[in-house]
């Protein structure tokens, strides 16, 4: 496959199978990247080959690029209206307080706070976080058993050092959270796909996947999912749990966007239910900032300290001046009314959005049912390709992420998803509405034909 790592991208999420296993595109993908490579190129150039591109890893071959950063670079000019970002809104960013956190921190702690310090992460930090655990969900979170990381996008790779051989069989979310397919096809294992209902997996085909494939693990984000904004409801958890507890499968909840609940009510963590196969993941990005890059892995007592020697091994441990400026922030102010500002701010815009789309849209759209999060996830009428109505959105200057790259396998062309939280109401407003005549243009235009 010299030469192909613009292919990969396009190939890998349909059949990572045919990737790792053999050297050319199944008949199928064929058709699907000579469908996709003109909105490929739409987006970003091809990369000059090199006679010295065979020195690339097979590891480093087998990943797909971000396609949603490549959109991104399309989406972020000034005058795009873009629901394509995934980012949280900076608006609402605590700057004041952090800023005095920081001082407070140099001038009280200078010296410690500048130093070298352990791969644990601080042990004030991680009982901060266990008694959020326990006053939020009831949970009863040992601080050893929390590892501090870079991001909870980084327990995704040390996840995967510690347990994931070539050819291993993991289970994912379909479509699921590009981050983490992304991070876990480094370890070049066979992803096998679980349907995401709107009330949470299809019970049917989990069952089917854990009994024939075994996988080490199933990724999971039951809480306001990305890019779908689902939740999987009670009862769902509560059979997902029991099928987990029949198998030799760890369940990885990851929980970026659990504490931004606009309605409805809050649901079991898999830790409750299912203590012994759960790993949790958390995360301050959503709540606080992204760019400390500050997150967390639960894990049981056996795998904590493998996670730890990986971490070690990586990059020693996360940045120590983050976490102590964190935790000055997180001691020193209310954390709930920061995110009820969040939650107030975020409930509003999709509010103004979910009307925008009833007045705009064609009454065929659907959007999938969600009580939180940051994104909605729309299903057009399914003749429209969204990777076209793409192309027709760009032009008239209104962005949005396309479904496709979401999926592993069985694609659906005709979904999208909306980011909600940075674009104020009356540019929603107009956005949607553009958005909307470009789904009536893409209509009539199969009509005529
Ligand atoms: C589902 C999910 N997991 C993990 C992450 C990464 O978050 P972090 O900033 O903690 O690395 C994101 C970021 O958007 C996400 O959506």
């Amino acid at each position: 496959m010299r030469g192909s790592l613009c292919i990969n991208y396009i190939e890998t999420p349909i059949s990572r199978e045919s990737l790792y296993f053999s050297d050319g595109l199944s008949r199928r993908n064929e058709v699907l990247a000579v469908e996709l490579l003109p909105h490929k190129n739409n987006c970003w150039k091809a990369k000059e080959e090199s006679s010295l591109d065979n020195l690339l890893s097979n590891r480093i071959k087998s990943v797909p690029k971000s396609f949603i950063r490549e959109i991104l670079k399309v989406t972020t000019q000034p005058d795009v209206i873009s629901f394509a970002g995934g980012l949280p809104n900076s608006e609402l960013f605590p700057v004041s307080q952090i800023e005095t956190a920081c001082c407070d921190v140099l001038k009280n702690n200078g010296p410690k706070a500048l130093q070298y310090s352990s791969t644990e992460g601080d042990a004030d930090l991680r009982q901060w976080i266990s008694n959020r655990y326990k006053s939020q969900q009831g949970l009863q979170v040992n601080p050893d058993n929390i590892l501090i990381t870079n991001g909870s996008q980084q327990t995704f790779d040390l996840i995967g050092k510690v347990l994931l051989n070539e050819g291993d069989n993991i289970a994912i979310e379909n479509p699921g959270y590009l981050g983490a397919i992304q991070s876990f096809a480094l370890f070049q294992p066979k992803m096998h796909t679980v349907e995401l209902n709107e009330d949470g997996l299809n019970l049917e085909e989990l069952d089917q996947v854990l009994a024939s494939k075994q996988p080490k693990l199933l990724y999971s984000v039951p809480n306001f999912q990305n890019p779908t904004g689902i939740s999987y409801s009670q009862a769902n958890r509560e059979a997902v749990a029991n099928i987990i507890k029949q198998h030799n499968t760890l369940l990885v909840q990851d929980d970026p966007y659990g504490a931004l609940r606009f309605s409805g009510t809050p649901r079991s963590s898999f830790y409750e239910l299912a203590p012994e196969n759960t790993l949790l993941l958390g995360t301050f990005s959503k709540i606080v900032v992204p760019s400390f890059r500050l997150g967390w892995i639960v894990a049981p007592d056996w795998l904590i300290e493998p996670l730890t020697i990986a971490k070690q091994a990586a990059d020693l441990h996360t940045n120590y001046f983050s976490q102590q400026v964190m935790l000055k922030y997180l001691t020193e102010n209310s954390l709930d009314d920061h995110i009820a500002t969040i939650i107030e701010h975020y409930a509003r815009h999709k509010e103004a959005m979910i009307s925008a789309i009833e007045k705009h849209f064609p009454k065929e759209v659907h959007v999938a049912p969600s009580e939180g999060g940051m994104f909605l996830w729309v299903t057009i009428p399914d003749h429209i390709s969204s990777m076209d109505l793409f192309d027709e959105a760009i032009q008239n200057k209104v962005a949005f992420v396309p479904g496709i790259p979401f999926y592993v396998d069985k694609i659906q062309q005709n979904t999208m998803r909306l980011s909600f939280v940075t674009v104020n109401e009356e540019k929603i407003e107009e956005g949607i509405k553009r958005l909307g005549q470009c789904i009536a243009k893409m209509s009539n235009a199969r009509y005529v034909c």
